[in-house]
């Protein structure tokens, strides 16, 4: 009963695919991506929605679908973009090659503001993105929405075979949500979807692919390895969850960490690798041979700690599997790949030992389905954190002492945004040192300390941000407290800038 009611979107790999998924969740309700290659194999669905993708249908190798079996389904179907397009050449229509591509903004023309176009407003924007078009329409297909220069952008076959050129799931189309609610009225069996039913299958999945093997599991205290650490518990497998304290957290972290585990019933092991990290970054300035320096050595430690790992578990999200895919040539890939892609996790991920199971979500979604494990609030809105910890957040030489003095003034800022509600309004704030000694005036005496930066920022994906306009009052307190409290700061500055051009982070 279950399988009907959930939707497939078969993947023809668009780097959109997911989206269409989190798209049809959003709208609430169940969503499964499916590989081509598994295709008939996708349970029973309500409704089936066949993604865009890069080849066109006159390469040899296109990808193709077995139609018969699509329409055994006797669901309706949605074709997006590529699917559109094999759809029709599947109805015995055909379609143009072209090797110049549509990339960008179209106005939508709906014929009938009724069925798929329910509620659209003319001209609505859409995105598209492709180089073949629909030629030749077979018998029965009828165009059902134009664009600005009248080619046919949606199209009906029959009266449950739908397809769209342009793609529903990206925000620039500005009515997709509605276009794909519309589509989703025509099936009648889908029921809502609810984060429960979708732990459960990450659950069931997690034990079916585990056995009864040991998976080692490495926790920052983050959000996203704090949900895979309980969800992994929840699935009751045999798990070693691993702490690395790399003397790069905040003030008293690496304790709040471990209560937070302890509050919530999952066993971690802390490995206090302190002396080796700072020791290792001495006299090191330039920041990516920080990043490289931090990276190397946590692995180490983690394999050092845990020995023959059988399956390693990460909380890799769905924005990091684009990042990483899309941008596989980019200098700020490789940084990515440096943390999360290290040759000893590429090697057990060729042989099968590396289990990624939020890999499908995003990162709100990661927080609804901590929420669902019980998980509490505080532990699931923390603002994000580097992996390499405070390190990115001292520019120069790391020493004990200034992350003494980062230490305390981050403790007092985010103190003062707790207590006057900022803080959850804020998507990340914290403090850095500027490694500049300027001289003061302390009591009568003469200083010559350094200067503190306090940044806030608002930020969707944290591709790009903006600085928060705090009131003045928290900033002129939170700057009185640092100055008197904190040894060897004379100088408090707030950060107003954007990224682009400078970065969220200070290294
Ligand atoms: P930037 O400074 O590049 O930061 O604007 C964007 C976001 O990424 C976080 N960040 C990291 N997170 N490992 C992480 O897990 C890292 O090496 C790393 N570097 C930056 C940063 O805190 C911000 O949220």
């Amino acid at each position: 009963m279950e399988e009907k009611q959930h939707v497939a979107v078969i993947d023809f790999g668009s780097q959109y695919t997911q989206l269409i998924v989190r798209r049809v969740r959003e709208l609430g309700y169940f969503a499964k991506l499916y590989p081509l290659e598994e295709f008939p194999h996708i349970g029973e669905p309500g409704a089936i929605i066949l993604s865009g993708g890069p080849k066109s249908t006159a390469e040899p190798d296109a990808p193709d679908i077995d139609f018969e079996g699509l329409r055994r389904f006797g669901v309706p179907v949605l074709g997006v973009c590529y699917g559109m397009q094999l759809l029709n050449i599947k109805f015995g229509g055909s379609v143009k090659s072209s090797n110049r591509r549509e990339y960008g903004p179209a106005s939508l023309f709906p014929k009938a503001c009724t069925g798929l176009f329910e509620g659209v407003s003319e001209e609505s924007q859409v995105w598209m993105s492709h180089s073949d078009t629909v030629e030749n329409l077979p018998e029965g297909a009828v165009v059902i929405a134009a664009n600005q220069h009248e080619t046919p952008v949606s199209i009906q076959w029959g009266d449950h075979f739908f397809g769209i050129q342009f793609h529903p799931e990206v925000t620039h189309s500005h009515e997709g949500n509605r276009i794909l609610h519309n589509f989703l009225l025509f099936a009648d069996r889908l029921e809502p979807f609810r984060i429960d039913d979708f732990k459960r299958e990450l659950i069931e999945g997690i034990r079916e692919r585990v056995g009864k093997r040991q998976v080692v599991c490495g926790v920052s205290g983050g959000v996203d390895s704090t949900v895979l650490a309980v969800l992994l518990h929840e699935a009751g497998v045999n798990m070693r969850a691993i702490f690395v304290d790399h003397g790069l957290m905040r003030k008293d972290e690496g304790e709040e960490v471990r209560n937070n585990f302890h509050r919530m019933g999952v066993p971690i092991e802390t490995v206090d690798a302190e002396k080796v990290f700072l020791d290792s970054l001495a006299d090191v300035d330039e920041p990516e041979k920080k990043r490289s320096i931090i990276g190397n050595l946590f692995i180490d430690c983690f394999w050092e700690t845990v020995g023959d790992a059988e399956i390693l578990a990460q909380g890799t999200l769905y924005p990091d599997v684009i990042e990483s895919a899309s941008n596989a040539k980019s200098k700020a890939s490789k940084i990515k790949t440096h943390h999360n892609r290290v040759d000893r996790i590429l090697e057990m991920q060729a042989e099968g030992k590396v289990l990624e199971p939020l890999a499908e979500l995003f990162k709100d979604e990661v927080r609804e389905l901590g929420a669902s494990l019980g998980i509490p609030h505080d532990i699931l809105h923390r603002h994000p954190f580097p992996g390499p910890g405070l390190a990115v957040r001292c520019p120069g030489a790391v020493t004990r002492e200034k992350l003494e003095i980062i230490r305390e003034c981050d403790a007092i800022f985010i103190s003062r945004l707790k207590d006057h509600a900022w803080y959850d309004h804020v998507w990340q704030a914290y403090a850095a040192l500027v490694p500049v000694r300027t001289v003061g005036v302390k009591g009568d005496e003469r200083s010559y300390e350094w200067a503190i930066s306090l940044r806030a920022v608002v930020s969707e994906d944290a591709m790009t941000a903006d600085w928060v306009e705090l009131p003045y009052s928290i900033l002129r307190e939170t700057s009185n407290r640092i100055l008197n409290e904190v040894a060897g700061i004379n100088r408090v500055l707030y950060d107003v800038s954007t990224k682009p051009p400078a970065s969220i982070e200070w290294e």
